[in-house]
């Protein structure tokens, strides 16, 4: 799938304040600095379009973007800053909790995690909360570029058997690098698919 635009929207603080459309959601979530706004511009074919930075917690509110004027990219806050969920014993924005339980347009999650590090108990445990929901997700493992295949390799086998227990379902699985540009293939085609169902 080509790319042929991507326009910022819209921040909102929740989902009330989210837009009101039906256009088909993709969202992007992960501990902070996991590289969810880099992996929006890689996606976007934009430097800049997300803001990107090396401080932890830049994105705080719900950004949506505009893709070929028809779907719409999310970049969430990142977990392990904000209040802790009401619902739920992880330490995730509220409003990112109900986005991801009531948002009828989300179509797919993408759950970004560090290639570089052993399984962290608050990914495991935000995975297999998101796995309750009803919305379909896939693992994202980012950096890739920073450290061996075969490391990389390592870390996602590492992470699946500590989700194995609590996750019924096997997610799609795709190692990435927003410098070099891997997995945006792999990406697309998961939402392209999406879009034609
Ligand atoms: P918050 O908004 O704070 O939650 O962070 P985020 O998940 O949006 O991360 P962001 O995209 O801002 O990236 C954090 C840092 O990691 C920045 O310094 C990026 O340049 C760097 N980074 C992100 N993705 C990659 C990657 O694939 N490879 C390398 N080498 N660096 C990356
Ligand atoms: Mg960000």
């Amino acid at each position: 799938m080509q790319i042929k635009s991507a326009v910022f929207h819209m921040s909102a603080r929740d989902i009330q304040a989210a837009p009101e459309w039906d256009r088909p959601e993709f969202a992007f979530i992960g501990r902070s600095n996991v590289g969810k706004s880099s992996m929006i511009n890689m996606l976007s074919n934009k430097d800049a379009l997300a803001k990107v930075s090396a401080t932890p917690g830049k994105t705080q509110l719900l950004n949506f973007f505009i893709m070929n004027e028809a779907w719409s990219l999310v970049d969430l806050p990142g977990y392990g800053y904000a209040k802790v969920a009401k619902s739920e014993k992880i330490n995730f924005n509220e409003s990112v909790g109900d986005y991801l339980e009531q948002r009828d347009n989300l179509r797919i999650v993408f759950v970004l995690i560090d290639s570089r590090l052993a399984p962290q108990p608050i990914d495991v445990s935000f995975v297999s909360w998101l796995s309750g929901c009803q919305v379909p997700f896939a693992l994202v493992f980012t950096k890739a570029d920073k450290q061996s295949p075969g490391k990389t390799k390592a870390t996602i086998a590492e992470f699946l058997a500590a989700i194995g227990g609590d996750v019924a379902v096997n997610p799609p699985v795709i190692i990435s690098s927003s410098k070099n540009r891997t997995g945006r293939v792999e990406i697309l085609k998961l939402i392209e698919a999406a879009l034609k169902v």
